[in-house]
């Protein structure tokens, strides 16, 4: 669990003034990861499905990210936010149409495969020759298995032992295999990012000398639970610049060094301020029942993940007691506190009551991104702090812009 960046003060008077749900990020916190990792790597390319807020995509441009983009939207929103289009790179395991269209747009987005059919499909554009290769090198690591992006169960990348076929079939179409890239999972043991360090040790040589680029993917967790450790970055880096070294070496040609984070450049610098609305019991437990929901935080429900939650001003002194934080939507899936099997998990809180403030921790990645509209709630604010200043980067939706979109019939 991460301290929050912010005082109880500030939290309280942005709640007031814009209402909750709120995020609240701290760019403080995002440029101090930027420059951590940018010690350590050529390139840090910032993985914008963590948060895609214009005003963060801004922010890290300005750092000095690079950005990568998962889907023709997410190249837009880079574009947006004034990124070139060759700062992007777009991975993917498949061309949808509008990917399509927008790489016919934007000739200097570069691209990374996962998958060998997407190659004619590429070359066909004609709008490059330049292709990275996302591979699967057979192993995975995340916090949970619907985030393990490598191994036989994924469906990402390119399977390790097709990559020497691959790369004699985009030279049969003319094109040039520049990248190597490999991503196992999210919230990865550090020591499952560095076997797949020596897996592209044994790999990139079956690219040959057209190579340039190694990225090392995302993956970096952060300490979510109260005594979990900072994964050690220097030891991730040291293990990667070895196998940079000795392929610079073996290929004789250098070689640029990229890491591709999300979550930790902006998860500890997120959080989600919600306001207790009422309480009750239920059989055993004790419920707490807030204003923010699955559709603001679906971490929780989806895999079971923990978000530290503290209260803010003077509840924090009331005596605790064990408390399930729950949301408004009509669905049981909607409690914060909960195991990966949907068990609620009663936390031990300050005893809360309607009105009371609390807030989530480490809600900057995956929070607002992954928000819906389930129940017609409104998509929360969010407000960007720096200097102490809080300055509104989304304001709420008002109900009428949720069926903008649906047609009379
Ligand atoms: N690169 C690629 C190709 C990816 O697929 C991902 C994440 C990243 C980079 C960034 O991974 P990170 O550094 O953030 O771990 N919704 C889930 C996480 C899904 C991650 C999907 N891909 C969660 O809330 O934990």
């Amino acid at each position: 669990m991460s301290e929050r960046p912010f005082t109880d003060e500030l939290l309280t008077a942005l709640a007031r003034e814009h209402g909750t749900p709120l995020f609240v990020y701290d760019a403080a916190t995002v440029r101090a990861r930027v420059e951590e990792l940018a010690g350590h790597f050529d390139v840090v390319r910032y993985a914008q499905k963590a948060n895609g807020n214009l005003a963060l995509l801004r922010l890290v441009r300005a750092a000095g990210c690079a950005v990568d983009a998962v889907s023709a939207g997410e190249v837009e929103r880079a574009l947006a936010a004034g990124f070139a289009p060759e700062e992007i790179v777009f991975t993917s395991d498949l061309f949808d149409r509008a990917a399509l269209e927008t790489l016919r747009a934007h000739p200097a987005v570069r691209v990374n495969l996962g998958s060998a059919d997407m190659l004619p499909a590429y070359a066909a554009l004609g709008v490059g020759r330049e292709v990275w290769l996302r591979v699967n090198p057979g192993f995975g690591s995340g916090h949970g298995r619907k985030v393990t992006t490598g191994g036989e169960h994924s469906k990402h990348g390119l399977w390790h032992a097709d990559l020497a076929r691959t790369v004699a079939e985009a030279r049969a179409l003319g094109l040039e295999v520049t990248g190597l890239h490999v991503h196992i999972g999210s919230g990865a043991e550090l020591g499952r990012l560095l076997e797949a360090a020596r897996a592209v040790r044994e790999l990139a040589p079956r690219v040959g000398r057209s190579l340039a680029v190694l990225s090392a993917g995302g993956g970096l967790p952060i300490p979510y639970r109260p005594g979990e450790e900072r994964p050690d970055v220097a030891r991730l880096a040291r293990g990667w610049r070895g196998v940079q070294r000795e392929l610079e070496r073996e290929l004789d040609r250098p070689l640029a060094l990229e890491l591709e984070p999300g979550r930790y450049l902006v998860a500890e610098a997120g959080v989600l301020v919600t306001e207790v609305r009422g309480t009750k019991r239920n059989g055993a437990l004790d419920f707490a029942l807030v204003d923010a929901g699955f559709h603001n935080l679906a971490r929780p429900a989806l895999y079971g993940a923990y978000h530290a939650i503290t209260a803010l001003g003077a509840a924090r002194e009331r005596a605790s007691a064990l408390q399930v934080v729950a949301g408004p939507l009509c669905e049981s899936a909607d409690v914060f506190t909960q195991d990966a099997a949907g068990n609620p998990v009663p936390r031990l809180l300050p005893r809360l009551v309607a009105g009371d403030l609390v807030c989530l921790h480490d809600a900057g990645a995956y929070g607002s991104a992954m928000g819906s509209n389930y129940n017609s709630q409104p998509r929360a604010a969010e407000v960007l702090v720096e200097g102490g200043m809080g300055r509104l980067v989304r304001r709420r939706e008002r109900p009428e812009e949720l069926w903008r979109a649906e047609l009379e019939p």
